[in-house]
């Protein structure tokens, strides 16, 4: 299978905040994404047991819908001090249509009683593409961030989880990095710096 950069990717999204982080991030290698609000993908319900899985769940059904190749960010946050939850579940840690406010602040409910050297935490992303829907060969590519849980949100930028992850590199969260600080450290940009990568080595040979 051909595995040129496609000229058009549809973004496998609805999360501002990411489709933004994502936008911004590719720009630097040349590659566009348009939203799938755009083609009225329909939401598909997330019920992989891994990142990878949801990933491709989301990516295969806007390729579905589009006839186009798909790009998904599935991502979350795991903390150690609840054995990694909430994980995949990230977006919907306090109930299914959960705020982000109400996410971080069962966080820091569960956490109000755990010391600062306990409260070690990382984000991961995992980002597939697919040029389409029964591509058997999709790229998968990781990346993860490490960090710790602050005791109250700070800062305003990003969104989710980003006012309560403390970057010790700055010292302070990750709602207080500028886009481009963040973007050079978190997750996602690590997961699309090998996306990157990858599709330049696959379109050399
Ligand atoms: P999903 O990938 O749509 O299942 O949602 C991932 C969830 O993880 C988001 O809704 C956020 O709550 C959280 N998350 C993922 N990446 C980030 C980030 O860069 N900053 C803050 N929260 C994030």
């Amino acid at each position: 299978m051909d595995k040129s950069i496609p000229e058009k990717i549809i973004l496998a999204s609805n999360n501002a905040g990411k489709a933004r982080e994502i936008a911004e991030i590719l720009s630097a290698y040349s590659i566009s994404v348009q939203p799938q609000s755009e083609f009225n993908v329909p939401e598909i319900p997330e019920t992989g047991l891994t990142f990878v899985e949801n990933a491709l769940l989301k990516a295969r059904n806007a390729c579905h819908h589009t006839g186009l190749p798909a790009l998904a960010d599935d991502s979350g946050i795991e903390i150690d001090a609840l054995n990694g939850a909430p994980g995949i579940y990230s977006a919907r840690f306090a109930g299914e249509k959960a705020s982000d406010e109400e996410n971080l602040h069962k966080v820091l409910t569960e956490l109000k009683d755990i010391p600062e050297v306990q409260r070690s935490a990382r984000f991961q992303c995992v980002m597939v593409l697919l040029q389409h829907e029964y591509d058997p060969t999709p790229l998968i590519v990781q990346g993860t961030w490490e960090g710790s849980i602050l005791s109250k949100p700070q800062g305003e930028n990003g969104f989710g989880y980003d006012p309560i992850f403390y970057v010790a590199k700055y010292q302070c969260s990750a709602a207080q990095l500028t886009a481009e600080q963040k973007n050079a450290l978190s997750h996602r940009g690590k997961a699309l710096t090998a996306l990157a990568e990858q599709i330049k080595t696959l379109t050399k040979k």
